[in-house]
């Protein structure tokens, strides 16, 4: 693959995703500054396309804002104007409020409108056109999630000698559910345009190929797909679209060197000592989505302390939670909630100068998210679905001292990787507070035992193996999956 990209002549290599890897801020005194996007898409995304060089074509994160392509750490950035109508009907309608919830369960009732899923076919082709200008003849281009998915068709519709890979990001659901779309068949179709499908595993790849069946009338393969390996095809015309699992993961040798540097070691002291030197430290760190389950290891925590299980003297949470989504409803709701368990754990077990749970509203820097996870003695990660979850990840990168024990939902895409994790069902509170308390008291020789598994998966299944698989199936000739 040439990944050359030039600024007078097309580029050969392009990711395209709702969002830059950067998004526009604007602070009180009218200036503004580029500050790093929130979310697992640009953590897993930004570090491989350093390493490679390429464009990116996304939305600057805020409405009505035409910004000229700039270079930045290596990357062409070709902003995509978004209007206040279009962040309202296409990000905040369609992308967060329909195909969201839709998609992840329906864990809160997906909206179906119409003004939404006009927004989103518009803005869809907006992204294609512009993608469709600066590419260089047989250029590969990367759709990337749920905001995108008419993109391949679109794109192909005008470039037919692109080569088109699309990822998904999130879950894809059971048909069952995705038959509810209204507009399902538009989706299946506007997939179908890419040379390659991916999912994180290999059941979304399953649902896709019998949704294929069903709405569009055509043959996919009968076998099995695999990890990374035997792919689903389906012939459309003269081209084979090929539908596989590739799960996806972070920068795992960057983590793991920035854990051992000074700065970080000295960052984790410093954490633990401001945290009033605890027995034990819960750490949990998301986007405060609602899919997240935050709430659920609230409500846990809650009952383990009434019950007496834990000392509010020897233990304390921090939860990290990335502003995310704050004008859509069920976000809104949720963040509301888990606000007044927060305090009610407070009121309750906390004492002057003492919370049981720190709850932070902010989105922190790497370095420091790294001294975070060093300090951690237990690692919540307990989402209801989560096509795969890079927090959890990033925790094992972190822990060379091979300390530390991860609580992992059953319900995350990484489940299936980090199988030495604490699994949990995070519908069932008996069972994550069983599986916290059992954290919380691992025996060290066991905890060290698990962490190792843990890193051995993580450390040698990277982004780098995420996107060289990807990329090196949407060859033509690609022999990989075969
Ligand atoms: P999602 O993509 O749904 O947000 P992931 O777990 O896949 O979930 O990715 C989340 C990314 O955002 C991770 O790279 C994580 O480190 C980062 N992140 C989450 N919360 C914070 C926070 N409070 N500050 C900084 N980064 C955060
Ligand atoms: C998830 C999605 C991404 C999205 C990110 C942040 O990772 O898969 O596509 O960019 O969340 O959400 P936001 O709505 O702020 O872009």
């Amino acid at each position: 693959m040439s990944t050359e990209i030039s600024n007078s002549g097309g580029a050969d290599f392009i990711v395209v995703a709702n969002r830059l890897p950067v998004d526009l801020e604007r602070l009180p005194d009218g200036t503004e500054r580029w500050k790093h996007s929130p979310g697992g898409l640009v953590s897993a995304l930004q570090p491989f396309l350093q390493r490679n060089s390429g464009a990116w074509v996304g939305w600057p994160g805020v409405a009505d804002v035409e910004v000229d392509k700039f270079a930045e750490d290596g990357i062409w950035l070709h902003p995509v104007m978004l209007t206040s109508d279009e962040v309202r009907l296409y990000y905040e309608g369609f992308s967060n409020g329909t195909l969201w919830p839709l998609y992840h369960d329906v864990v809160a009732s997906p909206v179906f409108d119409r003004e939404w899923w006009n927004s989103y076919v518009k803005v869809n082709q907006r992204f294609a056109d512009a993608v469709a200008q600066i590419a260089a003849d047989g250029a590969i281009v990367w759709v990337q999630d749920y905001q995108l998915q008419l993109v391949p068709a679109m794109l192909r519709e005008q470039r037919p000698d692109l080569r088109i890979g699309f990822f998904l990001h999130i879950p894809f659901p059971p048909t069952e559910l995705f038959m509810q779309l209204p507009w399902r068949r538009e989706i299946i179709q506007g997939l179908l345009g890419a040379d390659l499908i991916g999912f994180h595993r290999p059941g979304g790849a399953q649902n896709y190929l019998w949704l294929v069946r069903r709405l569009i009338g055509l043959e996919p393969s009968r076998g099995a797909v695999g990890v990374r390996t035997r792919p689903g095809v389906v012939q459309v015309g003269d081209r084979s679209v090929r539908v596989g699992a590739f799960p996806i993961s972070i920068d795992a040798s960057g983590l793991d060197t920035l854990s051992r540097s000074r700065d970080v070691i000295q960052r984790t002291r410093q954490i633990r000592s401001d945290l009033g030197n605890p027995r034990k430290i819960i750490l949990g760190v998301d986007r405060l989505d609602y899919t997240k389950g935050i709430d659920v290891r609230l409500y846990a925590l809650q009952e383990l302390l009434s019950e007496g299980r834990i000392d509010p003297t020897e233990v304390v949470m921090v939860q990290l939670a990335t502003p995310s989504r704050e004008r859509v409803e069920h976000y809104q709701r949720m963040r509301g909630e888990i606000e007044q368990v927060v305090s009610r754990i407070n009121g309750e077990f906390g004492r002057v100068g003492h919370p049981v749970v720190h709850y932070l509203h902010q989105s922190i820097n790497r370095k420091e998210l790294a001294a975070f996870f060093s300090a951690a003695d237990v690692m919540l990660v307990t989402p209801v679905r989560d096509g795969m979850n890079l927090v959890c990840k990033e925790y094992v990168a972190c822990r060379h001292d091979l300390g530390g024990a991860l609580v992992l939902s059953e319900f995350a895409g990484a489940a299936a990787e980090l199988t030495s994790a604490f699994l949990v069902n995070p519908h069932d509170l008996d069972g994550v507070k069983n599986a916290m308390e059992s954290a919380l008291e691992v025996d060290p020789a066991e905890g060290r035992r698990r962490m190792r598994a843990l890193r051995r998966q993580v450390l040698t299944h990277d982004v780098d193996r995420w996107a060289r698989s990807f990329l090196d199936a949407l060859q033509p000739s690609s022999e990989l999956l075969s």
